[in-house]
């Protein structure tokens, strides 16, 4: 990863900032996007602390001109592009699928999956013109199987499986590789705060670590090890795998 430059979006927290941490402790320049600059910014000094390089650029991943403008900034930042994570993404509100609101549905489709499309839009326009890439595109488990009281994020996640496995077809040939990451439960803020509102928070986290054959939650770190390895010449013939990360939930 020396020389390479990684963006990774939502990577003022959790998932995203261990990954962009990773990237920076294998060497990439890091470009870290997020709505939360606080957070993002939080990122990049943790990154430059330990003697990486990182720049945090503000980013609404559901919004094209954010997307574009987060493109190139890292281009002016570092003169390329070379791996990207897509992994921002939201939670939004729990309702089963009659009672799922429209404001709910876009919100959550609009940054989960038109955000996943609209960062691979504008990475891989850069990439075809500079000598390829490789992209991660962060899905969940509830990409493979549904979730009850979570429609909206499982359908975005379910799409994220189909984008990614069609751009890895398109683009295999033109020096681009395209795979996803399918995190199991991750104890990040995400999920901190979805079960601290939950007046019932204890058993719920006792529920999943049952569901989970491992016996545990994840931690962010273990799904980055799996973002960078993806993103390295090591993974040079993986294109278009869809890789749970998750304990082994959905292999029961
Ligand atoms: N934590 C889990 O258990 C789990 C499991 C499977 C998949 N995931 C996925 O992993 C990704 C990261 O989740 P996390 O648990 O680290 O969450 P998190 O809330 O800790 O981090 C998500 C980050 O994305 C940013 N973000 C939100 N909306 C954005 C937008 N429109 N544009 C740019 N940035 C935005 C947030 O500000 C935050 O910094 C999400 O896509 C999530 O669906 C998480």
């Amino acid at each position: 990863m020396i020389g390479k430059t990684a963006l990774v979006t939502g990577g003022g927290s959790g998932i995203g900032r261990s990954a962009a941490i990773a990237f920076g402790a294998a060497g990439a320049n890091v470009v870290v996007a997020d709505v939360d600059e606080a957070g993002g910014e939080e990122t990049a000094a943790l990154i430059k602390d330990a003697g990486g390089k990182a720049i945090f650029v503000p980013a609404d991943v559901s919004r094209s001109n954010d997307v574009e403008s987060m493109v190139e900034a890292t281009i002016a930042a570092y003169g390329g592009l070379n791996c990207a994570f897509n992994n921002a993404g939201i939670q939004g509100a729990l309702d089963q699928t009659a009672d799922c609101t429209e404001e709910n549905w876009d919100r959550i489709t609009g940054i989960n999956l038109k955000g996943v499309w609209l960062s691979m839009k504008y990475e891989i326009t850069h990439m075809l013109k500079n000598g390829g890439g490789a992209i991660v595109n962060n899905s969940s488990n509830f990409g493979l199987v549904g979730s009850n009281g979570m429609p909206a994020y499982s359908a975005a996640k379910h799409g994220v499986i189909g984008l990614t496995k069609t751009a890895a077809l398109e683009y295999a040939q033109s020096g681009i590789r395209v795979n996803a990451v399918c995190p199991g439960p991750v104890q990040t803020p995400l999920v901190d705060k979805i079960l601290s509102a939950q007046p019932d928070a204890d058993s719920i986290i006792d529920s999943i670590k049952e569901r989970e054959p491992i016996g545990r939650f994840g931690q962010p770190e273990e799904i980055a090890t799996a973002v960078v390895w993806l993103c390295s010449p090591e993974a040079s013939f993986v294109v278009g795998a869809i890789l749970p990360v998750d304990g082994g939930f959905v292999a029961q």
